[in-house]
């Protein structure tokens, strides 16, 4: 039915009443735990020069290579679409002195990756992500994946599974790598063309392959841990301790590396099993970062939002969702009755009354079907008659009662019901 004219490009989507409410919900709950961990919002812009990502993300991600939206300007100027919300942060961090050093911010917004479309993989999907910018602890870790939690669960998600592993440090890097490739060289041609050439280019690449071949062989790899050093071990196992005390259930998946290879140290997922094979709602971890002579280092999580209300709605279906608020309809008949409801219209609203005025100038019968269209749960109507004897027709939606009322009575009637509590 619909010609393509009027979709919106592939992989991305509009998103229109009622399922905007349910973001507004979400978003609001969000706003208020993050205030409860004392998170401020960053608003950062959705373009960034394209090394920003380069040199955060790695050269060698799937990110930067395959998936970034980059265009050049007028200027030529090589410019990017956001893919994630960490490296912005970070460059407007650095830039911001020593306080930026220990920040702690959120942000919210849209992210573009030029991924093939398929279920929970969107070409702009939205991001709420958190960073706690700090030096290496594993009290902050355990902070960060405890604020993820309490966000899920307050959003009314039940079932979510944490999966924990290390990066190490920076340090370690060269003997994980070098230990991998050790374990990985007698197969590798039994891996796909592509992680032939992860195995080459960045070998922790192989390890969070989709490829069902890959996989089999990274299942017989010993964990990443055997490689990195006691220290890095021991930081892992701080951070169990961590969220132990506090009562949080994490699955250590000794082959969970991320991609992104900004990580060091903890890394995690968060997954779903209602979600099919992209489950996961949300990652993070700690990270190093240097940009502009200045390393960054913290710890943070984005979640998936698209995802996080695909679960929410398997989980609450239809019952949940939200309820219109009261909203008044005024019907005018005649040119005069039109004139006066211009302004008794403004007099409702500055009130802090939702209300709408029919503007058509078609017919009472006419008008009564908009006001039923828009969900109206009291109609007005004012004609010659009304205007004679300063009165209102008010007709209630809900039990189709129609009273005659003074503007007096009219305001006493409506207040109580439709003050704005913002
Ligand atoms: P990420 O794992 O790339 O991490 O993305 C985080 C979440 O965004 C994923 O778990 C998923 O829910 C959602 N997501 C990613 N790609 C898509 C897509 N194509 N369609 C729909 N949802 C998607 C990051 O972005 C890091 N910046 C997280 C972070 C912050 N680490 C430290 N600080």
């Amino acid at each position: 039915m619909s010609s393509a004219e009027f979709q919106p490009i592939q992989g991305m989507s509009d998103l229109v009443p009622p399922e905007v409410t349910r973001w507004q919900s979400v978003e609001a709950q969000a706003r208020h735990i993050l205030d409860l961990y004392g998170f401020d919002e960053i608003r950062t812009p959705l373009l960034e020069r394209t090394e920003v990502f380069q040199r955060s993300l790695g050269d060698t991600t799937d990110v930067v290579q395959k998936e970034m939206y980059s265009f050049e300007d007028r200027g030529g100027r090589s410019l990017t679409l956001r893919p994630e919300g960490t490296a912005g942060v970070m460059r407007h961090l650095a830039g911001r002195g020593p306080d930026g050093q220990e920040a702690r911010v959120f942000y919210w917004g849209p992210m573009f990756r030029s991924e093939r479309p398929q279920a929970g993989r969107k070409r702009q999907f939205h991001q709420l992500g958190a960073e706690a910018l700090g030096p290496p602890n594993p009290a902050a870790d355990a902070e960060m994946l405890a604020l993820q939690l309490q966000l899920l669960t307050g959003f009314g998600l039940t079932g979510c599974q944490v999966q924990l592993n290390t990066r190490g440090t920076f340090e370690d890097r060269g003997s994980v790598e070098q230990g991998l490739r050790d374990a990985l060289q007698p197969h590798v041609s039994e891996l796909g063309a592509d992680d032939q050439r992860r195995f080459k280019e960045n070998v922790l690449r192989v390890l969070d392959s989709k490829e069902p071949a890959t996989r089999s062989v990274v299942a017989s790899l010993p964990p990443v841990t055997s490689f990195m050093s006691p220290d890095s071990r021991r930081y892992l196992e701080e951070v169990e301790r961590m969220l132990n005390l506090l009562s949080i259930d994490v699955q250590v998946n000794p082959r969970l590396v991320r991609g992104l290879d900004y990580y060091v140290h903890t890394v995690w997922e968060i997954t779903h099993d209602a979600l099919g094979a992209q489950d996961a709602l949300s990652g993070g971890g700690r990270y190093q970062i240097e940009l502009g002579g200045k390393t960054m280092e913290g710890v943070g999580f984005a979640m998936g939002l698209e995802r996080v209300l695909t679960v929410l709605l398997q989980e609450e279906g239809e019952a949940a969702k939200p309820i219109p608020g009261n909203l008044v309809w005024i019907v005018s008949l005649g040119e005069s009755a039109f004139r006066e409801n211009l302004i008794l219209v403004q007099t409702l609203r500055l009130r802090g009354i939702r209300c709408r005025l029919d503007l058509s100038g078609r017919s009472m019968k006419a008008q009564m079907r908009a006001a039923n269209r828009a969900g109206a749960t009291t109609v007005i109507i004012r004609g010659e008659q009304e205007m004679e004897k300063g009165t209102f027709q008010v007709k209630s939606m809900e039990d189709g009662k129609q009273e005659e009322l003074a503007m007096a009575e009219l305001l006493q009637r409506l207040a109580p019901l439709h003050v704005h509590n913002a």
